[in-house]
């Protein structure tokens, strides 16, 4: 194959354009970006060559010839691999058979599902991804998130015996919810498809990661498409243009304020199953950072100052008090919470945007609710975090996903808490609402709010924190002071953790 054209793809949701006659041509060998603002088409345009999602209009050529695409089944059969952006993993099968979900069972006898060979076959799709540590025996759902991507890349790496060499890759946001070493690793396979003659398409926020690893970008926005180029002849401030209609600064707002006298939490000594050692004061207003390879540790930390997880040793105070016993005591106390996964962890995704912005905070319900004022108080928050929706009742799942992120953040600041605490806040969310959300947490820390965020955007780590925590296997490894830091000191310093 040498080119693949999409045209006229066109696409209404309930009268709602999301997608509006977006022509697109993906050529052999090349790796080509589609950007755009949250909620600009871009998982629309994927569901639709996926023949997941039925288009209002789509013509597809392969070297000038039509090719049928109406179905999942079509687009297999067509030589494309998808990983979506919100596909999640089933939890109650093992790594093994995820990784082989959608391919024919290895069989034996024509009969029997012959297990050794899937698992075989599982670890070598792994494998060239270098994520060996991964068990294929192991119950998907018990993954580390970065786990869970790492095992839906390689299912669309999986060689199929008869089937035809895939033609396209296409990758929903996949470094999201990777770490940098990942990330890296993940590049190398693209290079690698790439040179295997194959056409990629990649959908990332990550400007630098674009720039590194793609040969053309196609930038939408509000549906339809505004710009098509080789990257080796656009510049990151073109491309932002493009996305957002007007220049956006990604800068990150330094603080101006000292920070508060007052101690918003306290942890002395403290040791429970999953953490040891850990020893730190937070001062009011103070952003802690924390960092490490081993994000369960960090969410362990986090749920534990949430109300979730159980002392064995040691002391923890909490905003002038002790420890919360749950977390709707922890959110009545100021303390509010915006968990990794939004979709498995946060969201009620078909519930409206009311009930999921504003639920931690209600008291009364039922009868007694005052809608209006609910409905007046998630407009308020939607303005915001620019939440791009179609009213205060629509489904939180009909979102795109850097908007359902946007919901659960809003809902998290919807009263001002005392004690923020933020895992991943922007993960998949893009440029302008990056900058949106920066403001919102640096606005917070000013007003005296205490932040712990736990992120693996370095350029975000560094850019809010005082200070930085860097956890490795539930343990301190130390607390550095963010002054002077470069993203590589940081990186280092995570990593010789992991070697300590
Ligand atoms: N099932 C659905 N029902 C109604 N509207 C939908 C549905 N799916 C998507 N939309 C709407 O289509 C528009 C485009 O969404 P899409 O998911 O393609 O955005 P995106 O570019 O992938 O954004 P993000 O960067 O946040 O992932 C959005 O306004 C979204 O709300
Ligand atoms: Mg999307």
């Amino acid at each position: 194959m040498q080119t693949l054209c999409f045209q006229g793809l066109t696409k209404a949701y309930g009268g709602v354009p999301a997608l509006s006659d977006v022509t697109l041509t993906l050529s052999a060998g090349r790796v080509h970006a589609l950007m755009g603002e949250n909620g600009a088409g871009k998982s629309t345009l994927i569901k639709l060559i996926a023949g997941v999602v039925a288009a209002d209009r789509m013509t597809v050529t392969r070297d000038g010839k039509t090719l049928p695409l109406r179905t999942a089944a079509e687009a297999t059969k067509a030589g494309f691999r998808f990983i979506h952006q919100e596909l999640n993993i089933v939890p109650q099968l093992s790594v093994a058979e995820n990784v082989l979900l959608g391919h024919p069972a290895p069989r034996r006898f024509g009969m029997f599902i012959d297990w050794r060979r899937m698992q075989d076959k599982a670890a070598a799709a792994l494998a060239s991804l270098g994520a060996e540590h991964i068990d294929v025996r192991q119950q998907a759902g018990a993954l580390a998130t970065g786990d869970k991507m790492l095992t839906r890349i390689a299912s669309a790496l999986v060689a199929e015996a008869g089937a035809a060499e895939p033609c396209l890759y296409v990758f929903d946001e996949p470094t999201a919810a990777l770490t940098a070493s990942e990330s890296t690793k993940l590049f190398d396979v693209i290079a690698r498809l790439k040179a295997q003659g194959a056409a990629v398409l990649y959908v990332s926020h990550r400007m630098n990661e674009v720039l590194q690893i793609c040969d053309d970008v196609t930038v939408l926005r509000d549906g339809r498409h505004v710009l098509t180029t080789e990257i080796a002849k656009t510049t990151r401030v073109e491309i932002i243009a493009a996305m957002t209609g007007k220049p956006v600064s990604d800068a990150i707002p330094a603080r101006t304020t000292p920070v508060g006298q007052g101690v918003a939490c306290r942890v002395t000594a403290l040791d429970t199953r999953d953490l040891s050692g850990l020893n730190l004061s937070l001062a009011e207003g103070e952003i802690l950072g924390v960092a490490g390879l081993d994000e369960s540790s960090q969410t362990a930390f986090l749920r534990l100052i949430l109300g979730q997880g159980r002392i064995q040793k040691g002391g923890l105070e909490v905003l002038n008090g002790p420890a919360p016993t749950s977390p709707e005591q922890a959110w009545a106390r100021g303390i509010a919470y915006v968990p990794r996964e939004r979709r498995s962890q946060g969201l009620m995704l078909g519930m409206g945007v009311r009930p999921n912005a504003l639920f931690p905070h209600l008291v009364d319900y039922g009868l007694l609710a005052d809608k209006r004022a609910e409905v007046a108080r998630t407009r308020g928050l939607a303005d915001q975090v620019r939440l791009r929706f179609q009213g205060t009742e629509q489904p939180v799942g009909q979102l795109s996903g850097g908007n359902q992120q946007k919901v659960l953040f809003a809902r998290a600041i919807a009263k001002n808490p005392k004690l923020l605490l933020l895992e991943e806040p922007t993960r998949g969310v893009d440029v302008g609402a990056r900058a949106e959300i920066h403001g919102l947490i640096r606005a917070l820390s000013t007003q005296g709010s205490a932040v712990i965020l736990a992120s693996s955007d370095l350029v975000e780590l560094l850019g809010l924190s005082d200070r930085i925590l860097i956890l490795q296997g539930g343990r301190q490894m130390a607390v550095l002071d963010r002054q002077a830091m470069t993203p590589a000191d940081l990186l280092a310093r995570i990593y010789a953790s992991e070697a300590a």
